[in-house]
């Protein structure tokens, strides 16, 4: 009864608050790639705890993200929707596929040096493991593409080395994913330094629009906005990097072409085209929190929607990990 659609595996872990950024780079995509492939999109809650956490932050950021997920149109009719921690096949996954990769792979690892250099009173063995864990998210689930921004890209050719190492060895086990990588809004910059990406971590909080922003935030920190030199609303990222983020945010918030925005504001000074822009933006992003708001005040319909993930992820998960268990030579009851 296996049917012909492609599987897409993604998470997102329920650390700080999302950004406008993580929205148009991750979520806002899955929603449209949810009617084309069968999706399974997690909450990396045991990538979370790589870096130290606030318990009950953690906990309560758990169903904010679950309720945002929701609110913005994912369907957990049509996808599955889980918390990792609730599947316990990862951990054992990882824990096998540890013995297929090398010490010397991970210490290499981009993400894993930034991190150390960023927490150095806490370079833990999970963070360096990082990479296996989410390797074996994606390849529990025998997915074919797997959405994710650049920064990920390392770890998704780790994912696809450990799964081929191991078809290698024991027959064909698993499925090598690809990597999709999402071009449209795939990289929003800071808005005070647009050459960075904007992120969840920023120290400075002016340059991320968070998800849960109100409207009088979010113009604010738009008509704050870097922008560059001259005084037209040109899509130039070479030599306009802060105008053309701006006109890429819109754009995402549209789904106008360059062509349309710049017509929208052809004459129009920087002052009033950051405002434009920041106006879209909290327009767009009002229904959403209401929605989102509706949702965690109704506990009991979010706990719904995790408790039935996680039986459908566990589903397909264990069969995986079965049959790994029974290449490597686990004895089975
Ligand atoms: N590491 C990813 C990030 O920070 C989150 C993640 C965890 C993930 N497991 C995954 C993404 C599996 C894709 C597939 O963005």
């Amino acid at each position: 009864m296996e049917n012909s659609r492609k599987k897409l595996y993604s998470a997102v872990q329920p650390t700080n608050n999302l950004t406008i950024g993580n929205y148009i780079g991750a979520i806002s995509q899955w929603v449209k790639l949810q009617d084309e492939y069968d999706c399974v999109f997690a909450i990396a809650n045991m990538h979370a705890i790589t870096v130290r956490q606030e318990p009950a932050n953690l906990r309560k950021r758990t169903l904010e993200l679950l309720a945002l997920y929701i609110a913005c149109g994912i369907d957990p009719k049509k996808c599955i929707l889980y918390l990792q921690s609730h599947v316990p096949c990862h951990a054992e996954l990882a824990w096998v596929l540890n013995t297929f990769t090398y010490v010397g792979e991970m210490e290499r690892m981009t993400q894993f040096k930034d991190k150390s250099a960023k927490h150095a009173d806490n370079i833990n063995m999970g963070l360096m493991d990082y990479p296996v864990l989410m390797a074996a998210d994606i390849l529990l689930y025998q997915s074919d593409v797997v959405p994710v921004g650049l920064d990920q890209r390392q770890h998704l050719e780790i994912t696809r080395d450990i799964a081929t190492r191991f078809n290698n060895i024991y027959s064909p086990t698993f499925t090598v994913p690809e990597g999709l990588f999402l071009k449209v809004g795939a990289k929003i910059g800071d808005l005070s330094d647009p050459s960075k990406k904007m992120s969840k971590s920023a120290e400075n909080v002016n340059g991320s629009v968070f998800m849960t922003d109100d409207r009088d935030t979010i113009i604010r920190k738009f008509k704050r906005a870097v922008t560059d030199s001259g005084n037209e609303v040109k899509y130039d990222p070479q030599n306009k990097p802060g105008v053309s983020n701006l006109i890429s945010i819109y754009m995402a918030f549209t789904g106008k072409t360059v062509e349309e925005a710049e017509a929208d504001f052809a004459g129009c000074g920087y002052g009033d085209f950051k405002l434009a822009v920041g106006e879209t933006v909290a327009d767009k992003l009002a229904p959403v929190q209401a929605e989102s708001e509706r949702l965690l005040a109704d506990k009991g319909y979010l706990e719904g929607v995790l408790k039935e993930g996680a039986e459908r992820a566990f589903g397909i998960a264990r069969k995986t990990l079965s049959k790994v268990y029974r290449k490597i030579g686990f004895y089975q009851l």
